[in-house]
């Protein structure tokens, strides 16, 4: 774990003790905004239901993703195709001002969030990992995942775990050919959070040779009651929850139903400051069905990759742990990376889902 190892001690860093340091003040950062055109080309599902117009067709949704049986009564997928589409990402690249890094992480972020979960405006010498990153001498890369803020819109029943992997598979190879650095950088590491990591992590399981390493937080192995986190959330369409912001997109965009579903599922009292919740809701975004329910049925198996791997969940996840991840995120997790040269399995004490933004 050696190229990952000089992250590790914020992670260990008591959030609740953490004090703002002055290398966040004393590590200048310069960032630079890219929008990205790619063309992106995958296997993707079909959606197999009619469209949802309208908060009781939600509501119908849910009851059926969430029964026991799921797996045999519900049909949401109805074939398999090959796309190709031509998308834009947004992106900024933060580097030290001091110098050219060597290591380059890039970021993807879970559903509920855009890229500014990595370097939040509120408190960011508590809640800023590309500020800690950049003073710890690394840059990083952070987007908008497709369908999301200042990336290409994109139909909630299409957008799913394929096409955001094609993408980042793309901008690994960009950001490998200098792209946005002065020269190509040594290393490219993964970073994510929550669905940004299953992402992550389904690139190491289909092109490993790709990166040289990966951080993957907010995720697990064995959630023992799937149903629990999409009933919690008690999702609407989001057209129809927030017409003003959200009106142009298709009802396979979702959102959960208010502040409170929020601290339920991405929070844990009492780890969290009431403000930053405040800050998350008034932010979120919306997250697409099909993102979901490819989720649920993507292989994470990375039995070729070799590189270092973290693993690191807050210990009360609720999302990927239903409540209690100490006992079963690392010995799930293991089957995952036989041949990685260095897992590290972490349960961050205190904290839900949304880890970096717990703390109290
Ligand atoms: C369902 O939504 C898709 C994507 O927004 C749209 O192309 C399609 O026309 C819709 N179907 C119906 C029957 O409204
Ligand atoms: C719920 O499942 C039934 C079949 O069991 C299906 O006919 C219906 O379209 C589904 N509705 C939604 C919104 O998922
Ligand atoms: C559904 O899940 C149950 C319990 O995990 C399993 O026994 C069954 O084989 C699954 N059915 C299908 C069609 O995958
Ligand atoms: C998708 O592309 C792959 C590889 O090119 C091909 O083997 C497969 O048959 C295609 N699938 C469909 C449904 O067109
Ligand atoms: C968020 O990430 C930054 C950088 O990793 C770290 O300094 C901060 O402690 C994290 N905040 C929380 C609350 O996890
Ligand atoms: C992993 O490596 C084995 C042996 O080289 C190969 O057969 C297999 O296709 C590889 N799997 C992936 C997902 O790359």
């Amino acid at each position: 774990m050696l190229a990952l190892l000089p992250l590790i001690p914020l992670f260990l860093t008591p959030l609740a003790t953490a004090t703002p340091t002055a290398s966040h003040n004393t590590s200048p950062k310069t960032c630079k905004e890219y929008t990205i055109p790619l063309t992106i080309t995958a296997g993707t599902y079909i959606w197999g239901l009619p469209n949802l117009t309208t908060n009781y067709d939600a509501t119908a949704f849910t009851n059926n993703l969430s029964r026991w049986d799921a797996n045999e009564t519900f049909h949401p997928i109805s074939g398999f195709e090959n796309a190709t589409l031509n998308v834009e990402i947004s992106g900024s690249f933060c580097a030290p001002t001091s110098g050219e890094a060597s290591t380059v992480l890039i970021a993807t972020h879970g559903v509920g969030f855009d890229r500014t979960y990595w370097d939040p405006s509120i408190q960011p010498e508590k809640y800023s990992f590309v500020d800690y990153a950049i003073a710890k001498g690394y840059s990083v890369f952070y987007y908008d995942r497709l369908g999301v803020a200042g990336s290409s819109e994109i139909s909630g029943y299409q957008t799913q775990v394929s096409l955001q992997v094609a993408i980042l598979s793309q901008l690994i190879t960009l950001t490998r050919s200098g792209h946005f650095t002065p020269s190509p950088p040594a290393k490219v590491i993964l970073l994510g959070h929550s669905f940004g990591s299953v992402v992550s992590n389904a690139l190491l399981a289909t092109n490993p040779a790709l990166v040289d390493g990966a951080i993957l937080t907010g995720i697990g192995y064995h959630v023992p009651d799937t149903a629990v986190s999409f009933e919690a959330w008690q999702v609407r369409v989001a057209g129809l929850v927030s017409p003003g912001r959200w009106r142009q997109l298709d009802g396979g965009w979702v959102t959960w139903v208010d502040i409170w579903a929020n601290v339920n599922t991405f929070f844990k009292a009492p780890f969290y400051d009431q403000k930053v919740v405040e800050y998350a809701e008034a932010r979120k975004q919306p997250f697409s069905l099909m993102e979901i329910i490819t989720l649920a049925i993507t292989d994470l198996h990375s039995p070729n990759f070799t590189g270092p791997v973290l693993v690191m969940s807050g210990e009360f996840d609720l999302i990927f742990c239903t409540g209690n991840c100490k006992p079963i995120l690392e010995p799930y997790a293991k089957p995952y990376f036989p041949a990685s040269k260095d897992l590290e399995v972490y349960v961050q004490p205190g904290s839900g889902h949304g880890i970096n933004l717990s703390g109290s």
